[in-house]
């Protein structure tokens, strides 16, 4: 992601490797068996530890923060990879707001995340603004362990808690006119240092067409492991396409709006030659300055070949059938 200054996206690739972590891999596989009887919660703590372990920094969560209830996991889908490592998962993130370097988790562990509301407003029968707890009672959560592929060329899988975005969206009634839907990051000027650097687009936009927002893959999650979502990973309420690269998955959404327009995102307002508005993951078009034919799995750095949107073609490809003069996989 190239513009004038060096950000985090382009730094080599050797200091953007995380520490080596190796879990257990004849655990992982139990708990594979153990997904189909077990609540998330339950595995989580049984495989990681409690939760809040003060001797693991990086699962430190704001105290006041409520455990999520328990959530079974969705056999439907099936990663068909092991779980990244918890800890690489939450000390390896992109999110620019608290600075431009994957290191940000304990920066971003200052955010307060509760209360928290989001808006979801525009072309709707009802506009509302609806708290986050509030919505994990109403919608009910679950767990689903989707594939996640940057467009950096690296991957991890991770098992999130949350719910389908297309219930979010019946909770206010899109009016037959809206055709996108553009989710907005919260910009909190006291605690995300990276605010402060004008260049950027703030706030950080991100959108996608109303049917993928209808597909059943759009999750909204709001834990991870078990946990609920920590900041650094977009808590306490972020989306997901899963078949999607990942910078268009919005962390720590405050605003939701359904249009008309289709929104101008914040990757590709900086640089739409490389970043579009669609952005399918697909191993045949390569980013202008490298290949995307093969990802690295974040934990174990296997080098695996990547897939037609990352594996999730059949539930996807028929959104794209009538679309072939737009930039699909940019
Ligand atoms: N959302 C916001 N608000 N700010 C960001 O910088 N980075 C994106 C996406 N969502 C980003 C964001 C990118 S580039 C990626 S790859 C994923 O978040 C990374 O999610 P993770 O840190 O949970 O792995």
């Amino acid at each position: 992601m190239r513009i004038h200054r060096r950000r985090g996206w382009e730094i080599p690739e050797s200091q953007a490797t995380p520490e080596a972590f190796v879990l257990n891999r004849r655990a992982l596989m139990a708990a594979g068996g153990a997904a189909m009887l077990a609540p998330a919660g339950a595995q989580a703590q049984w495989l990681f530890g409690p939760r809040r372990d003060a001797a693991d920094p990086w699962t430190r969560l704001p105290a006041d923060l409520p455990d999520l209830p328990a959530a079974t996991r969705n056999m439907r889908y099936v990663p068909g990879r092991d779980l990244s490592p918890e800890r690489d998962t939450v000390t390896f993130n992109n999110f620019y707001e608290f600075g431009s370097d994957k290191g940000i988790w304990q920066t971003a562990l200052r955010m307060p995340v509760r209360p928290w509301t989001i808006k979801v407003e525009g072309m709707v029968e009802r506009p509302g603004e609806f708290g986050v707890d509030d919505l994990i009672r109403r919608i009910g959560i679950e767990e689903r362990v989707y594939r996640l592929r940057c467009v950096e060329a690296w991957a991890m899988t991770v098992p999130w808690t949350g719910f389908e975005l297309s219930k979010l969206l019946s909770l206010v009634g899109p009016l037959a006119s809206a055709k996108y839907v553009r989710f907005e990051t919260a910009t909190i000027p006291a605690v995300m240092p990276g605010l402060r650097q004008s260049w950027y687009p703030w706030p950080h936009i991100e959108g996608c067409t109303i049917e993928e927002a209808a597909n059943e893959l759009s999750f909204m999650p709001v834990g991870l492991f078990g946990r609920p979502l920590p900041p650094q990973n977009g808590g306490p309420f972020r989306v997901v396409f899963p078949w999607k690269y990942g910078f268009k998955s919005g962390k720590s959404v405050s605003r939701i709006v359904l249009t008309d327009q289709r929104p101008k995102s914040f990757w590709e307002t900086l640089q739409s030659s490389e970043y579009g508005f669609w952005a399918n993951v697909n191993p045949e078009v390569p980013h202008p300055r490298w290949s995307q034919a093969t990802e690295r799995l974040i934990g174990s750095n296997e080098r695996v070949p990547t897939r037609l949107f990352n594996g999730y073609g059949d539930f996807v490809a028929g959104l794209y059938t009538n679309l072939r003069n737009e930039r699909l996989w940019a």
